[in-house]
């Protein structure tokens, strides 16, 4: 078979077509009103990335419970609250043909002390690690807790159609709810929840069902898994592929391989090795066994910062789908300066320092994340990137609360 180009359309199982194979993976906006429902900016923000020439946009992270947030300002969708916005949202990010999922989330164990004192899990695991402070200690799940759980994510998804949007993903990686479930590390359940894999992967079936049980046949459900919790005796390779094939069997849209958890953030990479060289894509390798597996499409994302790199995803049978977070926040129209305009150049992203060591260490995530929320925010108002670790660092202090940074257990 002649390789895929980056503009070749995809055809879906559900029988969508995706006008080509780049991505804008999700990216938590931290945008919301202060009601938690989606603001002038995200309709800003998304217009931008429509007309970036992405054939797919997924949202930031939407929370199907809003008891349980995995930031402060992320948008809670639970209710006919915020109908009209959403509305509003879809419109603007479905412009120039692109498609738009609503990435569906529950953060489990990973929602901030500063915002939940009663996070829940699986198991009652607490998180480990320095970050371990910035969470509360988790209550574990009752099964009817489970069943309710389960529905949230049905109804969420159901709304997001009705809203407008052309899809929905469902966040089963990075150490969020679905994802604890599926780890043996942080899923110690005896019940028919926890155990063997069959078990530790009965809650993402079951939210795939309720979803696909919403939202039809022909609608787009694609499902985020991690390669590998990154956790000696957490979820791995060969679980994960396990976990892609049955998903493939049921039905699901599109994987995306992704990876890590908060304790180990195997999806932020390693930009700078000791060389001070870049270049690593980061779970192209596990990528390649799923994509080979199954026929079900494969995105993958994680490292990707320039047409060559796509070009060898594609080429080397990593996935059908590249997916793009950080360059697509800096570039909102890295898609067409790389299909159209044949621009070859590589997007460097900055390393980030408070020029706090102390606080360096703890903080690298937390204030990654920040710094790129503030790029997210400048687009809105048509600024250029801007901004050090240090406002990023003030930035989380201001919606966490200066506390934040210095809990204490109870
Ligand atoms: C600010 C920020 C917010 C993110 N929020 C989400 C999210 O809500 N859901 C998700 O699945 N991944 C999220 N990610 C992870 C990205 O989707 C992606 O997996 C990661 O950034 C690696 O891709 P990249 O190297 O292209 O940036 C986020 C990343 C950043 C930088």
């Amino acid at each position: 078979m002649p390789p895929t180009t980056v503009a070749a359309p995809l055809d879906l199982p559900c029988g969508t077509t995706l006008k080509n194979r780049l991505v804008k993976a999700s990216t938590g906006e931290g945008l919301a009103t202060a009601s938690w429902g989606p603001s002038n900016q995200h309709l800003d923000l998304y217009r931008r990335w429509a007309d970036g020439g992405a054939g797919l946009v997924i949202t930031g992270a939407v929370m199907v419970d809003g008891e349980h947030r995995a930031d402060p300002d992320s948008v809670v969708v639970t209710d006919d609250r915020h109908l009209e916005k959403l509305r509003a949202w879809a419109t603007a990010g479905t412009a120039n043909d692109t498609e738009l999922w609503m990435q569906i989330d529950h953060p489990g164990r990973q929602s901030p002390r500063s915002i939940n004192k009663f996070p829940v899990a699986p198991s009652a695991v607490p998180m480990s690690g320095r970050i371990a402070r910035y969470f509360g200690e988790p209550r574990e799940l009752t099964v009817s807790d489970i069943e309710m759980l389960v529905w949230r994510f049905g109804y969420t998804a159901l709304i997001a159609r009705e809203t407008g949007f052309t899809g929905v993903q469902i966040q089963a990686g990075h150490g969020n709810l679905i994802s604890e479930f599926l780890s043996p590390a942080s899923n110690l359940r005896t019940d028919e929840y926890g155990g063997d894999l069959d078990g530790r992967m009965r809650v993402l079936l079951d939210v795939y069902r309720a979803v696909r049980e919403q939202v039809g046949e022909s609608f787009p459900v694609s499902v985020k898994i991690n390669a590998t919790d990154g956790i000696p005796g957490g979820f791995a390779e060969d679980e994960s592929l396990e976990v892609a094939k049955k998903l493939s069997e049921i039905g699901v849209d599109v994987i995306e391989i992704s990876g890590g958890t908060y304790v180990e953030p195997l999806m932020q990479g390693d930009e700078f090795d000791a060389t001070g060289a870049t270049g690593q894509i980061f779970f192209g390798d596990h990528a390649r066994r799923v994509h080979e597996a199954i026929d079900t499409p494969v995105m993958v994302t994680g490292g990707f910062r320039c047409a060559a790199d796509v070009e060898k995803g594609l080429d080397e049978g990593m996935g059908d789908l590249i997916g793009m977070a950080r360059p697509m926040v800096l570039i909102p129209e890295l898609a067409n300066e790389i299909i159209v305009h044949g621009n070859r150049e590589r997007v460097r992203l900055p390393r980030l320092t408070t020029h706090l060591n102390s606080l360096d260490d703890v903080t690298e995530s937390l204030v990654g994340t920040a710094w790129y929320q503030m790029q997210m925010d400048r687009i809105t108002d048509g600024r250029s990137i801007g901004g050090d670790g240090l406002a990023a660092l003030r930035a989380v202090a201001k919606r966490h609360g200066m506390r934040s940074f210095f809990p204490r257990r109870k």
